[in-house]
């Protein structure tokens, strides 16, 4: 990949959004000014990672450069600075997701990392043989993989909400799968292959109607939309801060404190104790309970300063805007000869899969890049939604609130040129 000096602000993209300053938006992202293979870069593969604000970038490098410090082990200035900064997070965190309570935030290293605890600290103690878990045809490996690893030792068995040609949950046999076996609903706010997004109030509210506790993987809803856990009413939610343009390597488990107070810990270590002795532990009260170890600090402070930069955003006009440049996008792409669209479910958000006609996914991803453009191409961690469609892997558009429609029709301009060199 040859790597130009970033562009200047005047050579940015002219598009502008109605309503919505995009232009303002990716002066904020110093990444978006760059070239890759001599063409302005045009990120597609948001679901994978989005890219980081100016601020995310400078609260990291100012937090290494004057604060970096150990937490809650120190007395000294920059320790009592640190923990202060990592607390303050917390608050924001809990703002952000509507909780209310900061201990019932959780710091970890990701969505996966958040699964995982659940997995192991609330639901190995629980099951039993026969015991079912419910989650959908849509998941993430993610959401799919840790219920595995627990039932399988346990002898539970794992359900599954079916979808539709469409990409949509079917919900008509749900009363039947959530059943007095059920001991936990785990389920994707929005999927990261094809970007519907699920129902996932009503599907609370049916679980908790048989006092089934209800986990929402909201790695791909995050970025998008304004989130209430208390509204939602579940009883985890799970994010990643490199998909919200925070950094990677750090990420929250909203829990119910009720819930997270039940729990078993999940890694054993400094700083998630009370008492130590060779006879025995006791813990430290929630949320120190879960996190063992020194924490990723820094990465707790760039995941508040991305918090802060979503807070500058009117949450109306920004789903306004990525929901016009998204209809364009389906537009556009569909218009290309030979594509088939995957995933064309009504409530949708951020994501265009598609096939190109007699050309590999992997392939539709090398001749974009040689204009400079990201996309995703492969199963995208949703095996299962692939199998549905019957195809292994699919090209990947996935859109975050800086990008444009001037870029689908670049996109779209390099679809059609590799259709014309495969023809
Ligand atoms: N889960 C990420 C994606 O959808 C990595 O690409």
């Amino acid at each position: 990949m040859s790597v130009r000096p970033l562009l200047t602000e005047d050579e940015l993209s002219p598009s502008t959004g109605e309503g919505f300053d995009v232009e303002r938006v990716r002066r904020d992202f110093p990444i978006l000014r760059r070239t890759v293979n001599d063409k302005p870069l045009v990120y597609l593969d948001n679901a994978a990672t989005t890219q980081k604000p100016q601020t995310v970038i400078d609260a990291v490098t100012r937090f290494y450069s004057y604060e970096n410090s150990n937490i809650h082990r120190g007395v000294h200035y920059l320790s009592e600075h640190a923990t202060a900064a990592y607390e303050e997070v917390r608050e924001k965190a809990r703002a952000f997701l509507g909780a209310s309570e900061s201990r019932e935030i959780v710091f970890v290293r990701g969505t996966t990392d958040a699964i995982n605890l659940v997995a192991a600290g609330y639901l190995r103690p629980r099951l039993r043989e026969g015991d079912e878990i419910l989650v959908s045809h849509l998941e993430h490996h993610s959401n799919i993989v840790p219920w595995q690893l627990v039932s399988g030792e346990k002898g539970a068995k794992i359900r599954v909400i079916p979808m539709s040609q469409s990409g949509e949950l079917i919900l008509d046999d749900l009363d039947m799968l959530l059943n007095e076996r059920t001991r936990l609903v785990a389920i994707g706010h929005v999927s990261n292959a094809l970007g519907t997004v699920n129902p996932v109030r009503e599907i609370v509210a049916r679980a908790h109607a048989r006092d089934i506790p209800v986990l929402i993987d909201g790695a791909q809803a995050v970025p998008h939309m304004p989130i209430d856990v208390q509204e939602l009413g579940c009883d985890f939610y799970c994010l990643s801060g490199h998909k919200m343009f925070g950094p990677t390597g750090v990420g929250l488990l909203y829990g119910r404190a009720e819930l997270l107070e039940a729990m078993a810990p999940y890694q054993g270590g400094g700083d998630m104790i009370r008492k130590v002795s060779f006879e025995g532990t006791s813990y430290a009260p929630i949320p120190s309970k879960f996190e063992a170890g020194t924490p990723n600090v820094a990465g707790v402070v760039g995941l508040g300063a991305a918090i802060d930069y979503l807070g500058t955003m009117d949450w109306d006009v920004v789903m306004a805007y990525e929901s016009d440049v998204l209809s364009y996008a389906i537009e556009a792409i569909g218009a290309v000869d030979g594509v088939r669209l995957i995933g064309t479910a009504e409530d949708k958000t951020a994501v265009v899969s598609f096939l190109l006609e007699g050309i590999h996914a992997h392939d539709v991803g090398t001749i974009v890049d040689q204009d400079g453009i990201a996309i995703r191409t492969g199963h995208h961690c949703a095996q299962p939604v692939m199998d549905f469609y019957g195809v292994a892997a699919t090209a990947r558009a996935s859109f975050a609130l800086y990008n444009t429609k001037d870029e689908v029709d670049v996109l779209a301009a390099a679809l059609e040129g590799a259709r014309k060199v495969f023809q």
